[in-house]
């Protein structure tokens, strides 16, 4: 059953699926290369639409109750109060994902010890003198990937552009991608296969747990692998705007 729907998955996903040529040092840091080496994003950007007040949205089914509500019902409300941008992946006429952002800042929360373990290993990695209480971030506040693609990729495609699109056309100060997990087997293996990690030990028995990705070593290594300023790595052309 689950390989039959991954092959449909696979037929739906060709126009957005792209090359899959890892290269291992940025495997480790969460994201992977196209097949001239370089870290663009495998998501066809003309797929993405920004959704819109007056945007069309199509039927879609995550599995997800909440979720599936928050785009019907809530994502163009939180639009409206600057809440929260929602953005569509589309296949033709089909919506695939949705997923939405919001700014946001990693905080200290100490572990279910009283520790501050999980944090200190955050901290380790910022300079002494740069060190402080939180840290600029964007939240990915919701995403769903439709039922019958789940598995294919795209979910992994979707985090892959987002690292990039905040490494490069990002306009303010931004150095972890954060997100509230759906604390279930599935769900964290897929953020930590992506190098998401977890920034308390506390939240261990909650419905969500907080995660977080570090920008930072991807940016590092970037330069290192002589790919120059991260403002070289392209995420394609402009999102479209989802107006009707
Ligand atoms: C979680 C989700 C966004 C992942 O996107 P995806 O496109 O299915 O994931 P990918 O194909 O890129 O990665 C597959 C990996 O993700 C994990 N995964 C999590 N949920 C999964 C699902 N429903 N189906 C398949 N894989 C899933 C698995 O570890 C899988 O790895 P495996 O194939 O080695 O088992 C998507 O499955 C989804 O929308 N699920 C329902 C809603 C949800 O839980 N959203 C997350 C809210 S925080």
């Amino acid at each position: 059953m689950r390989r039959a729907s991954s092959e449909k998955s696979r037929r739906m996903s060709s126009e957005i699926t792209l090359h899959r040529m890892p290269e291992p040092k940025l495997c480790m840091i969460g994201l992977r290369l196209d097949c001239r080496g370089q870290g663009m994003s495998r998501l066809a950007l003309d797929k993405l639409v920004c959704l819109a007040a007056d945007s069309a949205i199509p039927s879609f089914d995550c599995g997800d109750p909440d979720l599936n509500e928050f785009l019907r019902d809530d994502a163009k409300k939180y639009l409206e109060q600057l809440f929260a941008v929602t953005y569509l992946v589309m296949a033709d006429v089909q919506l695939t994902a949705f997923f939405s952002l919001s700014n946001d800042k990693l905080t200290c929360v100490p572990d279910d010890d009283g520790s501050k373990k999980l944090w200190n290993r955050i901290q380790r990695r910022i300079p002494n003198e740069k060190r402080r209480q939180s840290y600029p971030a964007v939240k990915i506040g919701r995403l769903g990937v439709c039922s019958e693609m789940q598995g294919s990729g795209l979910g992994q495609e979707i985090l892959d552009w987002l690292k990039i699109l905040f490494l490069t056309e990002n306009r303010t100060g931004c150095r972890f991608i954060t997100v509230d997990a759906y604390n279930n087997e599935r769900t964290i293996a897929f953020y930590e296969q992506n190098e998401f990690r977890f920034l308390t030990s506390s939240d261990e028995d909650e419905d969500t747990r907080q995660m977080y990705f570090d920008l930072k070593p991807f940016a590092d290594l970037m330069q290192q692998t002589g790919q120059g300023a991260a403002g070289e790595i392209k995420t394609g052309d402009r999102i479209s705007r989802g107006h009707n």
